[in-house]
């Protein structure tokens, strides 16, 4: 049997980081999910935190949760309660987890966990979030980076943007970090919206979900359900659940396209802040300049399939 892949999620639950934590949860015989930590980002890190301690939970997932940055490296955080609701995951109301997050914050609680890691081993990091702890975490302690076999993250996009027309939230809120974390040298993989709006659920799916007597499709329904309701999502019927596009690469990459690229991260004050400027002209650069493999096809129906059993496996699961 291959080994499993270790990960680690840095995620800030939202919506589509919950959809995303019950596809890897429920893929524990090739994941093996080391740690779960959150950033400031859909929700405060306060509200963010409590949903990584409940969704661990609710998921069956017994893996740590640690803390992380309450705010972006130098900006004000800017959270997104209009697209996830006041908690951060709509209008769901998760068992209260009696979990606490570990003593140590996530940059602390990241080193340690990748540097006890054995010798010839490494780690998968997948930022479901702004780049806040990854960033603090490379910087703070570059060598950990030969413990790091790539960083899988959502964010970012070579056309265009969802909160400006030049930017992707992830990237909007904390460009420093996402340039920090570019330019580390680690091997990347930009998840960005260019691939996750072809990853997303229908309205008839999403109501299937909701009237399953599954406990996780049915929460999993719930959530996508508010999402639908936003005005983009509303007028399009569909839900892009982005969060969970780099779990999919993991485990099934073959439904996937990509390029390599040099991505520039654009942290000026303009039009463009936050963009992710994806130069394909690999022949201009050295091959070590070449930062990332920027993902942009996907085969949406392979994706809703894998998700949505993913989602009631898990769900019986609990149920047994
Ligand atoms: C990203 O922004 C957040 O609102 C989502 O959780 C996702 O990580 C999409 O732009
Ligand atoms: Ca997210």
């Amino acid at each position: 049997m291959a080994e499993k892949i270790k990960v680690i999620m840095d995620c800030d639950p939202g919506i589509d980081d919950a959809l995303a934590m019950a596809y890897a949860a429920a893929n524990s015989d090739t994941l093996d999910i080391l740690a779960v930590t959150s950033v400031s980002g859909n929700q405060s890190i306060q509200k963010v935190t409590r949903n990584a301690l409940d969704l661990t939970e609710f998921y069956g997932l017994d893996v740590p949760v640690a803390e992380g940055a309450p705010a972006p490296l130098v900006r004000e955080p800017q959270f997104a309660a209009e697209i996830h609701g006041n908690t951060g995951l709509g209008d769901c109301e998760l068992p209260r987890s009696s979990r606490v997050p570990e003593q140590e914050n996530a940059v602390l609680f990241l080193y340690k966990i990748l540097s006890q890691l054995p010798e010839n081993e490494q780690a998968v990091l997948v930022p479901t979030g702004p780049l806040t702890n990854i960033a603090l975490l490379l910087k703070t302690f570059p060598e950990v980076k030969s413990k790091i076999r790539e960083i899988v993250f959502m964010g970012g996009a070579a056309k265009g943007g969802n909160v400006t027309p030049a930017a992707e939230f992830n990237i909007y809120v904390d460009p420093e970090a996402a340039k920090i974390v570019c330019d580390c040298g680690v091997p990347l993989v930009m998840c960005g919206l260019d691939v996750t709006t072809k990853c997303f659920l229908t309205r008839n799916q999403i109501a299937k979900l909701c009237q399953s007597n599954n406990p996780v499709a049915k929460i999993c329904g719930d959530m996508a359900g508010f999402y639908i309701s936003q005005p983009y999502n509303k007028y399009k019927g569909t839900v892009n659940v982005h969060d969970a596009v780099p779990f999919m690469y993991l485990i099934h990459p073959e439904i996937f396209t990509g390029e390599n690229a040099k991505i520039n991260v654009d942290c000026s004050e303009g039009v463009s802040r936050g963009s992710t400027l994806c130069d394909f002209r690999w022949w201009n650069y050295e091959e070590n300049e070449i930062n990332a493999f920027v993902l942009e096809d996907a085969m949406t129906e392979k994706f809703q399939e894998y998700l949505i059993s993913a989602i009631y496996e898990l769900g019986e699961s609990k149920k047994s």
